[in-house]
């Protein structure tokens, strides 16, 4: 055994199937036919994300050979792969993402897959500034960009990256864990009144009086504590109520850590400049704010001319997929084109 890499025993776990994501080692590893029996399950195998709506991806940003691609949320690279497919061997796919530990994990995935360095350039970046990596990498606009919202199953399923509720980790929430303040400092220092606006506002929680007043300024460290207080807070209420509260409570506080809105109507105002004459740029959210920002930037693009056509309803995932990736059941896609 080599000296310096002492053997560390796997995590063992009781039952056929693993449940801790540390014990889930197969998954992690790669091991083809687990992943096949996982998805297979209607689950997303650890340390993987399966693409939402890719065929309608596709159709609606109908990438061709010699195109430059942005994938502004490159994840896994489960889009990314397929773009790749169709704007090779000439073209180009700059891949962003904020979160530093995915992308690398992505770029050695992508090599070892056969895509060769000069077909892609990955930057982590936050796609706020889409325009700076667009010429950071050469290219003066884009002919299709693509934005897939939110967390990757990876982030969320992972327990070290302080995400969910349903096991335990560091209450961090962070897509760049160093970057900003984590989740639990930040709720550290968040005033009352300023939680009860960001529960309402990024989650429609309706009991964001209660809540905020019993979270604010509250030292938390694990997600655990943020879930146990929330209990806590709403005990009188039904337990369906309390477990959808929790749900709530966590998605908006990650929306605020992030800088989520922030970040989206940066990159929707960025778009119209950055895309190439006839260029297309899909956007797939899975939160009404979000839509709603996508819908309302489309529409007045529409109107004053920097987009010629945008789709006219919001394109959702097929039964069969929603099947199959319960993921994919909240995804709304729409579209534009830049005016020629
Ligand atoms: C839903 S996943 C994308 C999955 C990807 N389409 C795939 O097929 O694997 C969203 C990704 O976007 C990244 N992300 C979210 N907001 C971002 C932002 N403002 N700038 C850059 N990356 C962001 C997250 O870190 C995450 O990796």
């Amino acid at each position: 055994m080599n000296e310096e890499t002492p053997h560390r025993r796997r995590p063992r776990y009781a039952g056929k199937y693993p449940r801790r994501f540390d014990q889930k080692y197969k998954e992690l590893e790669g091991n083809a036919d687990t992943i096949a029996r996982v998805l297979a399950s209607g689950k997303t195998p650890a340390g993987r994300h399966v693409p939402i709506m890719v065929d309608e991806i596709l159709e609606v940003l109908d990438p061709r050979p010699g195109q430059v691609c942005v994938d502004c949320t490159l994840g896994f690279g489960g889009h990314a792969r397929r773009l790749l497919e169709r704007i090779l061997p000439t073209g180009h796919l700059i891949g962003l993402d904020a979160d530093p530990l995915e992308i690398s994990k992505t770029e050695s995935a992508l090599h070892e897959e056969g895509f060769i360095s000069s077909a892609f350039t990955l930057r982590r970046s936050n796609f706020a500034g889409i325009h700076v990596a667009l010429l950071g990498s050469g290219f003066s606009g884009a002919d299709l960009v693509l934005a897939d919202l939110g967390v990757s199953s990876m982030q969320l399923d992972n327990p070290q990256r302080g995400f969910t509720w349903k096991s335990t980790g560091p209450l961090d929430m962070r897509m760049n864990p160093s970057k900003g303040a984590s989740a639990a400092q930040w709720l550290l220092k968040i005033s009352t009144e300023s939680l009860q606006e960001i529960l309402s506002e990024n989650s429609d929680e309706p009991n964001a009086v209660v809540l905020a007043s019993k979270l604010a300024g509250r030292h938390l460290e694990t997600t655990t504590d943020l879930a146990d207080a929330i209990r806590e807070a709403l005990a009188s209420e039904p337990q369906e109520e309390i477990e959808k509260a929790v749900r709530r409570v966590f998605q908006a506080v990650r929306i605020a850590v992030n800088e989520e809105f922030t970040a989206l109507d940066t990159l929707l105002r960025h778009l119209p400049a950055c895309l190439n004459p006839g260029g297309r740029v899909a956007i797939m959210s899975f939160h009404s704010g979000e839509d709603r920002r996508v819908k309302k930037s489309f529409q007045a693009g529409l109107r004053d001319g920097a987009y010629s056509s945008i789709c006219k309803d919001v394109i959702r995932a097929g039964a069969a997929e929603c099947r199959a990736n319960p993921r994919s059941t909240a995804a709304k896609l729409r579209w534009a084109v830049r005016a020629v």
